[in-house]
């Protein structure tokens, strides 16, 4: 037989890119590939990237350049770029970059082993189509080795909002959900191989609406509720959300569903009512404060994280102020904060743009708050008792890394055969990114 040829993925972005990178490699598997973990050894490349800022954008391009070396010590290397930029701008990409091989948008990985084949025939190809066909249905089912607590499973792509600076709806398309019966069976499987913890992952995840197994409609929270009902499978999450999207089933559901993780991700990315419908985001900052409050009240000791961006087009001192007092208000345990960045093709990169400094002063200032509260939530923690599912060891002897329910890391003192398991740890101490604990009666 011949020797297995390396793969080395990239993967830039959001957790809906790993999981499509995990789905790729799974894919290549069928075509004799293994995974590698260096670029050096590797019988192909590919970079799954991320459009979503300029910045995220730019980087394909240095990281590629980075390959002429390995491409000329290795003719018969192939590259490759799939993900949100290789959807926007294959053509470019082509012609920009002579040492890529192969460009797959995000609909197409079903079809990347034949392409793969394609290019060592000597041929350049693009594929950014939007088949007919499902890619999910279409890629080789997950080999059945066992794996780590943890999963992701992608059950919604794409985004009909189209807020107003995001190129999510052109890059990912038009909102679309999974079968029940195809999430049910994935997640089973998981389980078999181990997995206490699934994260559902989505674009517009809490937009979900899928044809259930007894053929009725399934919104998100009736999916919840059908895999909380799947032994061996104790945690359950989902991200990332759209304010409009919380159901009141779902808002149910962090109430009476003891499997749902009590941590929930809703961007609001402005606190400014005149800067949001700027932003087509058609909820306004007092909307989006009460659904808090309604979250709260059916689960007081829920984490909220959000996503922010400062210095859209026309915001003013008042406009940031009023995020100031919006994150004042939530008090969130997590958050992910950006300056605005130019899309070209959405309608805010049209509008006059604000200078940089303005940019950066407001992030520095929504930073500081964001992370004084990050801090104090989690401080809040310590004397408490929270579950733990420990995911793998640490740097020092005998430690193990797990996450709490609220998702935060926790560093314990834990024998290996606790690897997988949940259990009890007392935390003890805060700091910056990350808890301490030991186990409870040990
Ligand atoms: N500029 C800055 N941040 C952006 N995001 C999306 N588009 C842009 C942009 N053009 C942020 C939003 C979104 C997160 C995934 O990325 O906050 O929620
Ligand atoms: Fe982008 Fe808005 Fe859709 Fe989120 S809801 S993916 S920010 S367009």
């Amino acid at each position: 037989m011949a020797d297995p040829k390396k793969l080395f993925i990239k993967t830039y972005g959001c957790q809906m890119n790993v999981y499509d990178s995990e789905r790729m490699a799974e894919a290549m598997g069928g075509s004799g590939y293994i995974a590698t973990d260096t670029p050096e050894d590797a019988d192909m490349i590919l970079l799954n990237t991320c459009h979503i800022r300029e910045k995220a954008a730019e980087k394909v391009y240095s990281e590629l350049g980075r390959f002429r070396g390995l491409k000329d010590a290795n003719p018969d290397l192939k590259i490759g770029v799939a993900g949100c930029v290789a959807q926007a701008e294959g053509d470019e990409i082509m012609r920009r970059q002579p040492l890529v091989d192969l460009v797959v948008g995000p609909q197409s990985y079903h079809r990347l082993p034949a392409m793969e084949a394609r290019t060592r025939a000597g041929e350049k190809v693009l594929d950014t189509d939007f088949p007919e066909e499902d890619k999910f249905e279409k890629l080789q089912s997950r080999p059945k080795a066992s794996r780590g607590p943890t999963a992701f499973l992608t059950v919604q792509e794409g985004c009909d909002k189209f807020c107003a600076f995001c190129v999510v709806p052109y890059t990912r398309g038009a909102e679309v959900s999974r079968p029940g019966d195809r999430v049910m069976s994935e997640a089973r499987d998981l389980v078999s191989r181990g997995v206490r913890e699934i994260t559902l992952l989505g674009q517009n995840v809490n937009a979900y609406h899928g044809q259930g197994t007894d053929g009725g409609d399934w919104g998100l929270a009736r999916l919840i509720r059908e895999l909380a009902e799947i032994d061996g499978l104790d945690r359950i999450r989902y991200t990332t959300s759209h304010p409009n999207d919380m159901e009141d089933d779902l808002i149910a559901a962090h109430g009476d569903c003891a499997k749902l993780m009590p941590y929930l991700h809703l961007p609001v990315q402005s606190g400014s009512d005149r800067i949001l419908k700027r932003m087509n985001r058609s909820h306004t900052a007092d909307s989006y404060l009460r659904l808090i409050e309604r979250i709260r009240t059916v689960r007081p000791d829920i984490l909220l994280s959000g996503d922010f961006i400062v210095g859209f087009p026309e915001e003013t001192d008042e406009d940031f102020e009023a995020t100031m007092r919006l994150v004042e208000e939530v008090r969130y345990g997590q958050c992910y904060s950006f300056k605005y960045s130019t899309r070209p093709g959405t309608p805010a990169a049209e509008r006059p743009q604000l200078p940089e400094e303005v940019k950066s002063e407001r992030l520095q200032r929504l930073q500081a708050l964001l992370s004084q509260q990050q801090a104090e939530i989690q401080d809040s923690m310590v004397g408490r008792e929270v579950n733990v599912l420990f995911e793998k060891k640490g740097r020092l002897p005998g430690q193990l890394i797990g996450k709490s329910d609220y998702l935060h890391a926790v560093y314990t003192q834990a024998p290996e055969s606790l690897l997988g398991q949940i259990a009890r740890v007392r935390i003890t101490a805060s700091s910056s990114n990350s808890l301490a604990g030991a186990l409870v009666g040990v």
